[in-house]
């Protein structure tokens, strides 16, 4: 069979492992008469359109200019910019530090309870919009305490919205409290014993913010506790932070999802335990270019994990500052990867099922996710 690459898909690239015309798994073929992808549009529409999971999302990213500049002006507060323009234009990332920066900064405008209400409800009608069935959203806890919005405000008005958005929306969510890895544990530990009174409400537990210098190990003890009361737990390893972050949040956090994990492919061992294993990944493309992980989607690992059989998801991180939502980033993927219909059920399938959705809910979105005939 011939097989082509088209110029516009950017598929025919020498570090994908496979030879300038040769397409790598899940790559979609060309047909030869058109030089245009034969399922190009298809593929798209498929994985715009199937029901999928979100299972990487921080609330405290889906805030947009708009809504930041409207809670400022109810809570009295002063932004460190003109306007929304002017906020837009601050988003000129050259790491993650550089934007965890102005990340923290904006979400100071977040106060009462109907403000974190008000962004929950946000966010869920614009996973809606992209076919997200159910998402497990982080939240940062620490960022808000810090400022003296007790621990009750914050996680009574996320469950608000959550369960707005059930009700209107028939959107499935779940809470995940992230610990800021760049305080100290003792922090941490003050922050679970904050959230003791909530944790009804608390799905499992997760790790983020700045990760060189701060290994999932200095958490050792806190993530214990997690587990020992029962929820599961999530970390953030690989992102910017080596290849050994992640063996670190497996052995030693027992994460059961690795957020990010897209430097695995630095370590075929490590790789082939990911593989063997089926860990899932929660790939954030956008924001890993947007962060300068990769110069450009071009260059992004997602197709050496997909050929190497990872459990890859797809996911947008903080979309309001990466360029986009859930199907923002699948379009981002298929312009640069060109993969074919099967490889996205597969994609989606995994988010399914890496979810902590019930196992009935899981067989319903499944059953939806399979060819018709
Ligand atoms: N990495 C680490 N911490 C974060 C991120 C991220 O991409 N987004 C928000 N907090
Ligand atoms: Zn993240």
């Amino acid at each position: 069979m011939l097989r082509i690459a088209v110029s516009s898909c950017y598929n025919c690239l020498g570090h994908l492992h496979a030879g300038p015309n040769e397409p790598y798994p899940g790559q979609q073929l060309t047909n030869p008469e058109t030089a245009m992808p034969s399922a190009a549009p298809s593929a798209l529409e498929f994985a715009c359109r199937m029901p999928k999971a979100e299972l990487h999302v921080h609330i405290e990213g889906t805030l947009e200019p708009q809504l930041a500049f409207a809670l400022a002006r109810r809570n009295g507060i002063t932004l460190p910019y003109a306007d929304e323009d002017a906020l837009r234009a601050a988003y000129h990332f050259a790491d993650l530090q550089s934007f965890l920066d102005l990340y923290y900064s904006c979400a100071s405008v977040l106060r009462t309870a109907d403000d974190f209400t008000d962004l929950m409800l946000a966010y869920l009608k614009r996973a809606k919009a992209d076919q997200v069935v159910h998402t497990e959203i982080f939240f940062d806890p620490q960022t808000h305490t810090a400022r003296g919005v007790p621990m009750g405000t914050v996680i009574e008005g996320l469950i608000a919205g959550i369960k707005e958005g059930r009700l209107r929306l028939g959107i499935s969510a779940k809470l995940i409290l992230c610990f800021l890895r760049h305080l100290s544990e003792g922090e941490a530990f003050d922050t679970l014993t904050e959230a003791e009174p909530f944790l009804d409400y608390i799905d499992g537990f997760g790790l983020d913010s700045s990760e060189r210098g701060h290994p999932p190990k200095k958490f050792a003890s806190v993530f214990e506790k997690c587990r020992a009361l029962g929820k599961p737990v999530v970390a953030h390893a690989g992102e910017e932070g080596p290849p050994c972050y992640i063996t670190e949040a497996l052995d030693i956090l027992k994460a059961c999802r690795i957020d990010h994990g897209v430097r695995a492919v630095e370590d075929s061992a490590l790789l082939e335990r990911l593989v063997r294993e089926q860990v899932p990944l929660t790939v954030c493309p956008l924001s890993n270019v947007r962060l300068c992980v990769y110069p450009d989607m071009r260059t992004h690992s997602l197709p050496q994990l997909l050929a190497a059989g990872a459990m890859v998801t797809i996911n947008s991180d903080d979309p309001a500052y990466f360029g986009g939502y859930m199907n923002d980033n699948i379009r981002a993927v298929q312009a640069a990867f060109c993969l074919d219909e099967q490889t996205w059920r597969r994609v989606g399938r995994n988010s399914i099922e890496a979810s902590w959705a019930s196992t009935e809910e899981k067989a319903v979105w499944l059953a939806q996710l399979d060819p018709v005939g």
